[in-house]
């Protein structure tokens, strides 16, 4: 059973002359605790495909499943991460992570052990009281990301979740993502503008072209990070390791190669030996 399928989906926005065609042909099938990156031109139809995911938008044709089921809105097994955080403004860090637990109607002692586990992983500690507008950016948005893993969602869908933040703390964020992943695995949807953040993150990378916004490639990335344990070193130096400079070069040149429309059916890669397929 996949955790998000996207069947035959187009989209299609407007009418008559006026139409335009979003997005055409797309089928992606997601296993659960996969973590796939979306990289693509703007305009590709990234964030509507991740919408659709999270039940905020409908396709004109072919269905969008989460285990198996046809989404029909929005669900608690699905939290998403916007570039703009979105936190509430007037409430506390500690409110604003326990906010979906309260809704969902878990009992005060159980909220403050989840709110406290994530305010210790993340960094928070010492912060809760504080409201968002007196937090830099990035605590910001590690707000965000913890109170989106406080519900204990099966899929989390990121939509260039550190597109706002300096080129340090969104390093640091991204280290921050490869451990929360490894002690608490999920299924994410991550779209992003940056190949080295795709790369440095995803098991599998599904790169996109426009008009038609369709998928024009799919790079597996998964056992080359496993081989050359990527998880088990700084971010500055697995940027430096042979496999992943090749692996980020390949992903660059299928960017390249779609912007310059050679490519009908997605080509699947898998990069599983150094400069194999690079
Ligand atoms: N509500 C809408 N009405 C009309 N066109 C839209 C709407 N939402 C998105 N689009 C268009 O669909 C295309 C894909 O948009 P989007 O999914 O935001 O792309 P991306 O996230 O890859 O930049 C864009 O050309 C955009 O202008
Ligand atoms: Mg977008």
């Amino acid at each position: 059973m996949n955790d998000i399928s996207f069947q035959a989906i187009s989209k299609i926005y407007g009418k008559n002359e006026r139409q335009f065609v979003a997005l055409q042909g797309i089928d992606l099938a997601i296993a659960p605790k996969e973590f796939v990156a979306i990289v693509g031109p703007s305009g590709c139809g990234k964030t509507t495909l991740l919408r659709m995911a999270a039940g905020l938008d409908f396709p004109t044709d072919g269905e969008v499943l989460v285990k198996d089921k046809k989404i029909s809105g929005p669900g608690p097994d699905r939290a998403v991460v916007f570039q703009q955080f979105a936190l509430m403004p007037w409430k506390t860090v500690y409110d604003n992570i326990a906010f979906g637990l309260k809704c969902s109607g878990a009992p005060t002692k159980k909220i403050k052990e989840i709110v406290g586990h994530y305010i210790n992983l993340m960094g928070l500690k010492g912060h809760e009281n504080k409201y968002p507008h007196q937090l830099s950016g990035g605590m910001q948005q590690r707000v965000a990301i913890a109170r989106s893993y406080a519900i204990d969602p099966a899929v989390l869908l990121m939509d260039e979740p550190f597109g706002a933040l300096d080129a340090q703390t969104r390093t640091v964020m991204q280290e921050e993502l490869v451990r929360l992943s490894r002690v608490n695995p999920r299924t994410v949807l991550f779209i992003t503008h940056s190949v080295e953040e795709a790369v440095y993150l995803a098991d599998r990378i599904v790169v996109m072209a426009r008009n038609p916004g369709r998928i024009a490639s799919i790079i597996d990335v998964k056992s080359i990070r496993q081989t050359e344990k990527w998880d088990e070193l700084p971010i500055e130096d697995v940027m430096d390791l042979e496999s992943f400079v090749h692996t980020r070069t390949a992903v660059w040149k299928l960017l390249k190669d779609q912007k310059h429309g050679n490519s009908d059916k997605p080509k699947v890669l898998k990069l599983e030996i150094i400069g194999e397929n690079v």
